[in-house]
């Protein structure tokens, strides 16, 4: 039995040193140290020994076994250092390496442009509002002094989704909102999205944005009309633009206008960008109507009020000379980087 016991120390350590896998190390411990191991079987002979034989023997097994399980852990430690080592070295950071730059992403070209609006308006004393754009027809048009069989509305081509619910044709609904959840006086701005059923091309998409106005007051007149819209052009193109407001009808106000700067590619002599007009039409306005004061409970003999609105989309395209309204929705990031 003695020689067994050092057969199998030999043995087991010979093969532990050799190793050089923790796998295989672990095979090693099971066929030597396992339950069914090569050492336990010897120690299950143990019972046939005499009474003198079995400590010495005991003893002995004891010895073999720490030796085997020393030999095991010392190599499985070299083992793993090793690996350890080659996985440091692999992941080795070469920190002198050049930075890879991230892209940052940039304001959409209508976006600068509303926010440059925006920021005119604002800086005027007005506050931003908001609507939806899934609308009633009481909001888009009914209270807006159109009723189902008015005319203007055959010029909105208009997306409807029930017979009284459609896609806003234009951010004027939004007044009525205003006009109806607040308190007096109001002075505000509504950017948003609008949409009218046309077909695809250079100059119409079916969604597009635009950028409504409302003020009422007690004493508000087509002076502050004009001296506003005149200012916000002055802010927007430069303080030399001319203005011009021609006579114009919108069902919600009275009178209305259309504003026109003067051409600021040509100076008013006529060219491509004005189409030989000198002018160029930049919003539609007016005074609030009676009625639409009425139907959202203001009393018009005691206030009143002016509104506008504009087509973000044209105004982004003069000022950038982008002549396919197409490419402000196609996100090409060739197109939108050269903003
Ligand atoms: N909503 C009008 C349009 O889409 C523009 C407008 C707004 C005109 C406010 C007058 C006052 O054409």
């Amino acid at each position: 039995m003695k020689d067994t016991l050092e057969r199998i120390r030999t043995c087991a350590k010979e093969l532990a040193d050799s190793c050089s896998e923790l796998k295989t190390l672990d095979d090693i411990r099971v066929r030597f140290l396992g339950k069914k191991g090569e050492l336990t079987s010897v120690l299950r002979g143990m019972g046939a020994l005499s009474a003198d034989e079995r400590p010495i023997i005991g003893a002995l097994a004891n010895e073999v076994r720490a030796d085997i399980e020393n030999a095991i852990s010392t190599k499985k430690k070299m083992l793993s250092d090793a690996a350890a080592q080659i996985k440091l070295k692999a992941e080795k950071i070469d920190v002198t390496m050049p930075g890879k730059a991230k892209k940052l992403g940039k304001k959409h070209p209508l976006t600068q442009v509303l926010d440059e609006i925006k920021d005119i308006f604002i800086g005027m004393g007005f506050q931003i509002a908001s609507g939806p754009e899934v609308e009633y027809d009481s909001y888009n048009f009914e209270k807006l002094n159109m009723p189902k069989d008015h005319p203007a509305r055959d010029t909105q081509d208009t997306f409807y989704i029930t017979e009284n619910i459609l896609l806003r044709t234009q951010t004027s609904p939004v007044q009525v909102r205003v006009m109806e959840n607040s308190t007096l006086p109001i002075k505000i701005i509504a950017p948003g999205r609008v949409y009218r059923s046309d077909e695809v091309d250079a100059t119409h998409s079916p969604l597009f944005h635009q950028i409504e106005g409302l003020v009422i007051d007690r004493n508000i007149r087509m002076s502050d009309l004009k001296g506003t819209l005149d200012l916000f052009a002055k802010r927007l193109y430069g303080k030399d633009t001319v203005t011009r407001f021609r006579p114009h009808h919108f069902s919600f106000t009275e009178p209305s206008a259309e504003m026109d700067i003067c051409c600021f590619s040509c100076g008013g002599k006529g060219c491509r960008l004005c189409k030989g007009e000198g002018w160029i039409e930049i919003l539609g306005a007016g005074m609030v109507h009676p009625k639409v004061l009425r139907n959202c409970n203001i009393d018009p003999d005691v206030y009143s009020g002016f509104a506008f609105g504009m087509g973000l989309e044209r105004i982004v395209m003069r000022r950038y000379n982008i002549n396919d309204l197409r490419l402000l929705f196609e996100n090409d990031q060739r197109f939108l980087n050269q903003f």
